[in-house]
């Protein structure tokens, strides 16, 4: 009885829209608002768009169809998809989600936690006249290196819990009361409150040359390698591919779902969000520009420095509303960034429940509580360096990595042509054979295995941002092991309910 129970009661999302969100959610982060206009700017403008657009039609859409079909069929978390594909792989499905929930996630919270301090920080713009200096030495009061831990930062370490309760809470209500009602509610407030920030920034001095700069096409870029590159890499990220959290957000999808018609929603969805995103961030850099006859390479930045010294800095300078400014721009990264996290707290959730049938509610209070006391050590006056050191490798390697087996695994070990033809019954509408198979077997790897190659090259010729190499070694090399290892172990536990099941009870 216990057994038909789980199997056949699986949560479900309520609505149809409920899920979309949910998925937008998980794909728009603080990558969209602080990486892609960067990447823009730098690759050529509006030239970009082309290798940007093409990465999105030539793998981040068939990916994308790839992981909600698969969650959808094998109706189970990243792990249980791919034991039902074969017991062999089962261990992909774990290594992708311990390393984002052991990885990932924890650095995640903390940037999440930066941006709530500086949330607070705006009602009376405690960074003053030199964001810089602030945000460095009185905020973060960053240490000489990675092994020079410091103290921790009481206020990052207050407003990282809050950025915990909130996950939890969230991911402890469940998939209908939790995740959905949250999305539902996020999205539409991220949306309107980046529409507020764009319109407003738009009409400072300034803002069209900004503008100028961030989509005036060079098209003699595009020869260069690396922008195709960057392209690339950025559609993983901003997805939120190789994960196992579209897996996770399907397998909660009833049996008549829209799997193609919503992964080009969720994917174009999010990479307009991008573009209208970097509206507001140029506006706000040209408008810094025209009021301090700087250059424009001088007050451009992208990531940590665009959020928390450049934007703070041209808050200061404006004529009026200094404070709404900044309180809006902080909860759009509050939000942005929290909508992340749930999803990744809820890929290592779903995977724990399928295997092991814990609660949900021990199984979550467990992992907030390892997720909180794990990304502590990013609250010590070194966490910028260690975040820094994690974020590289986990993207350009483990992300990478995880993708390959994924695109293999599914591509020939369980055969495209047997998933596209679930995905075309199930869905409206049919999946293009050529297009489809050709990106999951040869064109999305492909893709891959440049990118890591590339990147394992420029890593041996110069370490990583100059640091230690023993930092780089215990995070590039070993935690990639051990994190494998790991996986390895809980896959060979044996299962409670065989994977395949939650298939058979599909038909
Ligand atoms: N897609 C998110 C962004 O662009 C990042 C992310 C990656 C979130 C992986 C969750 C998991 O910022």
């Amino acid at each position: 009885m216990k057994r038909d129970v789980f199997v056949h009661h699986r949560p479900q999302w309520k609505t149809h829209i409920g899920f979309v969100l949910a998925a937008v959610g998980s794909a728009i982060g603080l990558g969209n608002i602080w990486r892609f206009p960067y990447l823009c700017y730098k690759n050529g403008g509006g030239a970009f768009l082309i290798p940007y657009f093409i990465a999105l039609f030539l793998v981040g859409i068939p990916l994308m169809i790839l992981e909600i079909g698969l969650g959808h069929k094998m109706r189970g978390s990243s792990p249980a998809s791919f034991a039902s594909i074969s017991k062999k792989w089962e261990w992909l499905g774990w290594w992708q989600v311990i390393f984002v929930m052991f990885g990932i996630v924890l650095y995640y919270s903390v940037v999440i936690a930066w941006c709530l301090n500086f949330f607070f920080y705006s009602f009376n713009l405690s960074w003053g006249s030199d964001p810089n200096t602030f945000f460095f030495n009185k905020f973060l009061i960053t240490s000489s290196g990675p092994f020079d831990l410091g103290d921790l930062r009481t206020p990052i370490l207050f407003s990282l819990l809050l950025v915990w309760l909130s996950n939890w809470i969230i991911v402890f209500s469940g998939v209908q009361k939790g995740l959905e009602r949250a999305n539902k509610i996020f999205m539409p407030v991220l949306v309107f409150l980046t529409l507020v920030i764009v319109f407003w920034s738009l009409r400072l001095p300034g803002a069209k040359e900004g503008i100028a700069i961030y989509l005036k096409p060079d098209f003699s870029r595009l020869r260069d390698i690396k922008v195709w590159m960057d392209a690339f890499s950025q559609i993983f990220f901003t997805l939120s591919l190789g994960f196992g959290i579209m897996v996770a957000y399907a397998s909660y999808l009833p049996k008549k779902s829209h799997i193609i018609r919503d992964s080009f929603t969720i994917s174009l969805f999010n990479c307009i969000f991008s573009l209208i995103a970097g509206f507001g961030v140029f506006s706000i850099l040209g408008y810094m520009v025209h009021s301090t006859s700087k250059e424009f390479s001088e007050v451009v930045s992208q990531s940590i420095g665009l959020a928390f010294v450049a934007y703070p800095k041209a808050i200061s300078m404006l004529p009026a509303f200094q404070r709404g400014f900044g309180l809006i721009f902080f909860s759009i990264l509050v939000i942005a960034g929290l909508s992340s996290a749930i999803s990744i707290l809820e890929a290592f959730t779903s995977a724990i429940i399928d295997k092991f049938h814990y609660p949900r509610k021990v199984v979550v209070s467990g992992l907030s509580v390892a997720g909180f006391l794990g990304s502590i050590i990013f609250t010590t006056q070194a966490g910028i360096y260690w975040l820094d050191i994690v974020d590289h490798f986990l993207t350009q390697y483990g992300l990478v990595l995880a993708a390959i087996f994924e695109c293999i695994v599914v591509g020939w070990i369980y055969k495209a042509s047997r998933l596209r033809e679930h995905i075309s019954h199930w869905s409206m509408g049919k999946l293009n054979k050529w297009w489809w198979d050709a990106s999951v077997k040869l064109i999305a790897p492909g893709v891959l295995v440049a990118l890591l190659v590339s990147s394992l090259i420029e890593e041996f010729l110069t370490p990583y941002g100059g640091y230690p190499w023993l930092a780089i070694i215990i995070i590039g090399r070993d935690w990639l092991i051990y994190t494998l290892f790991f996986a390895l172990i809980v896959a060979s536990h044996p299962w409670r309910v065989e994977p395949r099941e939650r298939i058979l009870s599909w038909e």
